[in-house]
């Protein structure tokens, strides 16, 4: 038995997909000549409302060609310190960029809180030590958040985050790995979102089951640069239809799946919360994210190695918390099985 929850990255292309792979019209996309790329960049700029979009390698490569394209060396990066540019990325704005990372607190929604993100904009009244300070250039919100369980960060958030934006004339970027599971959930279209930021990355390659991919949107001028920095960075890629016609499905024809995502991970987190001293962490599981702690560092560490050792795959983010993730790849069954052997191998590890 195998059952990853690892996390949604781990899915593979379904059979339209290498189909699509196999059939897909190509250009050089350097050159702006590959229609399927074309064709894929359109869809997801009308998806989010925006003017146009970009095709990158990775969430990485959106996040940071979009961070790169916003502002330049010396200036603020304004985000969550839970979110996955400021964990996951390698500090690639700072460490190629020059850009500085200036984290807030992020509430255990997934939110920001508007005091500390004001205090973290703010430049002092008198400017007379004014060349002491950095100097703010872009706030990065994340949705769905990944390290605070998968939950669904408000499009209201969202506007309370832009209007205090507006005031400082500041560009929002947008982490949307996961998007569209906020939206699928809260039967939103991504536009509610999307309308309050400048920019926003789009990842394929999770739930929706692409091999590769993501797509950064924003105004035409925006996407021109953010273009020029996805080049930079050596993402230019030549016939690339070849990888975006399975993204082309991704848009169209996964997304609603992304419910049965969420019926699981329903299941998954009913399963770990009768475990005895488990608490789900957060308690609540909006979408494909089922976070969970145990009573100590050493107990998770020991069940992730014998829940692996028993086929079935978590991944651990530290703390004495583990994570479990639906995606395609998993059916209610393997969700009602993981569930069984989580509760024989928590006897057998944790259990007095
Ligand atoms: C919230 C979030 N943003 C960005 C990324 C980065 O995506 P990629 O792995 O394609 O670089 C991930 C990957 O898991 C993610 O969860």
């Amino acid at each position: 038995m195998r059952i990853d929850l690892r996390s949604d990255t781990v899915t593979v292309p379904t059979p339209a997909m290498r189909q699509s792979m196999a059939d897909a019209e190509v250009g050089d996309d350097v050159f702006g000549d590959d229609p399927t790329v074309n064709r894929l960049e359109t869809l997801a700029a009308e998806t989010t409302g925006k003017e146009a979009a970009v095709f990158v390698a990775s969430g990485t490569m959106g996040n940071l060609a979009s961070l790169l394209a916003h502002c330049g060396r010396g200036r603020d990066v304004i985000l969550g310190d839970e979110s996955h540019i400021y964990h996951y990325e390698n500090g690639g704005a700072s460490a190629l960029g020059g850009l500085v990372f200036r984290p807030v607190r992020t509430n255990a929604d997934g939110t920001l809180p508007l005091d500390a993100l004001r205090a973290a904009i703010h430049l002092p009244a008198h400017n007379y030590h004014y060349y002491h300070y950095t100097r703010p250039g872009v706030i990065c919100l994340e949705n769905t958040h990944n390290r605070c369980g998968g939950r669904i960060v408000s499009p209201e958030h969202f506007a309370k985050v832009a209007a205090i934006a507006a005031e400082h004339q500041l560009p929002i970027h947008l982490d949307g790995a996961r998007l569209f599971n906020a939206a699928v959930a809260a039967g939103r279209p991504v536009a509610d979102w999307t309308r309050h930021v400048s920019s926003v990355q789009l990842c394929l390659s999770k739930g929706l089951s692409a091999p590769v991919g993501s797509l950064i949107c924003g105004s035409a001028a925006f996407v021109d640069e953010a273009r020029r920095m996805r080049k930079i960075l050596g993402g230019g890629m030549r016939q690339a239809g070849v990888i975006a016609a399975p993204g082309i499905i991704a848009l169209t024809e996964m997304v609603g799946r992304l419910a049965d995502d969420h019926r699981n991970a329903r299941i998954l987190a009913d399963g770990i919360a009768a475990l005895p001293g488990v608490v789900l962490d957060p308690p609540e599981v909006d979408t494909n994210i089922v976070v969970f702690r145990m009573p100590a560092v050493a107990q998770a560490e020991a069940l992730e190695e014998a829940l692996g050792r028993a086929g079935v795959l978590v991944s651990n983010f530290g703390g004495g918390r583990l994570r479990v993730v639906t995606h395609d790849g998993i059916t209610e069954a393997d969700c009602r099985a993981a569930v069984d052997v989580m509760a024989r191998v928590w006897e057998d590890t944790c259990g007095t």
